[in-house]
């Protein structure tokens, strides 16, 4: 077998040295440069069979010169690196042709498996060329800390793909954001975005909300409607708090994803089903599937590509960037223009954030809008802070809560969602069931699927515990611990 040849393209002195002797111990033949020109001129001159390139060089961009070695050499394998780690940089290495994106600093022996990986695939044939991303673009995700750019990069690996997404995450991180960069950036970027809240509709009506009824379907459908997935054809539909989809809805889905066809409430005609999914959740799926509320087979088909987002409190260092971000959309909308001392930063990187970005973005609309100063010290950050936690709405502190507490809380927070109109109609059997259905669960689990002893534990007549269960569709398994 003939070495391969390395072409190394890295301004830093230091970097060329240090990767020089890894791949050179890996095996590899190694030849580097601190500009783009002379890499150029080995591509251009049949050499090399793999190239590990820079981003920022002292004659040109590595970003840049992708297309044009494609171009020349369409089987060249490309590595880009950089220490610019927005999500930008990572999906237009991707959509220019390289084969991965490694965020400064990486490890060396990632770095020498990507190349061997790299280096043992099939000569693919070409990536695709799209029209760029404008340059000056805003970027919809705000955070270079390494958990980000771990997500950046497997956003930017799904590009090309139409793979079931589903993403995990604490409420605020950013799960509906990332969602629409899934599809923004993705190929179905031309059809539409459709997001649908598995928690706000009435579980009756999610089956028409999704695949859509006929005309008389049932009482009250005046007109033949469309479902989500119809209106998402050609597009992304976005199954948001997936956790919270009823029982018979997951089965209806689950046929759904398997068959690739559905059909409308009260239609007979089966339709193709179009649609690209990715779904999220706040809650651990996990845990609903142990408590059998949520479907295993559903799940696996929905977790092809897991996504976790980090709390915030997780990635402290992406506070600041975030900070100073939503302090100028706020000027940008009108709001005086502000800025935080350093005392101020590290006050807010030094909290606990329960509802994560989110929470730092209201915070500092209400410092924009509310103090006159133009930079704002720590004390405004210590009265914002305490303000906000003592706030009944504030999910802090939950320990030595009681039941009630949390129902009431939990109640208070789903009714201000609905500050501009009420919750819709069902109200009182959608959370009756949703406190019955793990009541019941988690009892007959401790029995261990007994019912007779689950009934006698609850109080319940057998015969009306076996109708709860049937109804609620919780599945019994016996000798379950
Ligand atoms: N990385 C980020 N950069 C910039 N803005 C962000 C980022 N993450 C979240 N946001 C902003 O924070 C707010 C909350 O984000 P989003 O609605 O996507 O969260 P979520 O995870 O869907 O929350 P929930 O579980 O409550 O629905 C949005 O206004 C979003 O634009
Ligand atoms: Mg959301």
């Amino acid at each position: 077998m003939t070495t391969s040849t390395i072409l190394v393209a890295d301004d830093d002195h230091g970097i060329r040295t240090v990767l020089s002797q890894a791949l050179g111990r890996a095996g590899y033949d190694v030849r580097t440069t601190g500009n783009a020109a002379t890499l150029w001129r080995w591509v251009s001159d049949g050499e090399g069979d793999l190239v590990i390139t820079d981003v920022v060089m002292p004659d040109e961009s590595g970003l840049d010169l992708i297309p044009r070695i494609k171009k020349i050499r369409p089987d060249m394998r490309i590595i880009v690196m950089s220490a610019q780690n927005t999500l930008l940089t990572a999906v237009k290495a991707t959509e220019r042709g390289a084969f991965e994106y490694l965020p400064k600093p990486f490890d060396l022996t990632e770095l020498v498996n990507v190349v061997k990986r790299a280096l043992s695939l099939p000569k693919s044939p070409g990536a695709r060329t799209t029209t760029e991303v404008a340059e000056e673009e805003r970027l919809p995700l705000i955070g270079r800390s390494p958990a980000m750019q771990e997500i950046y990069r497997t956003l930017a690996r799904l590009m090309n793909t139409d793979l079931t997404v589903m993403i995990n995450g604490e409420s605020g991180t950013g799960k509906e954001l990332v969602a629409r960069a899934l599809h923004d950036y993705g190929k179905r970027r031309n059809g539409p975005f459709v997001a649908v809240n598995m928690a706000a509709i009435p579980r009756e009506l999610i089956e028409s909300e999704l695949f859509g009824h006929e005309k008389g379907a049932f009482t009250g459908a005046h007109a033949r409607a469309q479902g989500r997935f119809e209106q998402a054809e050609g597009g992304t539909l976005f199954l948001d708090e997936i956790g919270d989809m009823p029982p018979e809805a997951q089965t209806r889905l689950l046929r759904v994803l398997q068959e690739g066809e559905y059909t409308t409430v009260g239609g007979r005609t089966p339709i193709r089903a179009n649609v690209r999914i990715v779904a999220a959740t706040h809650r651990d799926l996990s845990q609903l599937i142990r408590q059998g509320l949520f479907r295993e087979d559903l799940f696996y088909r929905l977790n092809v590509v897991p996504i976790r987002l980090p709390p915030l409190r997780e990635r402290a260092e992406d506070i600041a960037e975030l900070a100073s971000h939503f302090l100028t959309i706020a000027s940008e909308e009108g709001l005086p223009p502000k800025a935080l001392d350093p005392a101020a930063m590290d006050r807010l990187k030094r909290h606990r954030w329960p509802g994560n970005v989110r929470e730092l973005e209201n915070l500092m609309r209400r410092l924009a809008a509310l103090y006159s100063q133009e930079v704002l010290g720590v004390e405004v950050i210590e009265l914002e802070l305490a303000s906000a936690t003592s706030a009944p709405a504030a999910p802090a502190g939950t320990d030595g809560e009681g039941l009630s507490d949390m129902v009431e809380r939990h109640l208070r927070d789903y009714f201000s969602a609905h500050a501009d109109g009420l919750p819709p109609p069902g109200l009182y059997d959608r959370i009756l069931r949703e406190i019955e259905r793990p009541l019941l669960a988690l009892t007959l689990e401790s029995t261990r699927g007994n019912q007779i002893r689950a009934a006698q534990v609850l109080g319940l007549n057998r015969n009306t515990l076996r109708k709860k269960i049937r109804d609620l569709d919780i599945s019994v398994v016996r000798g379950m611990k």
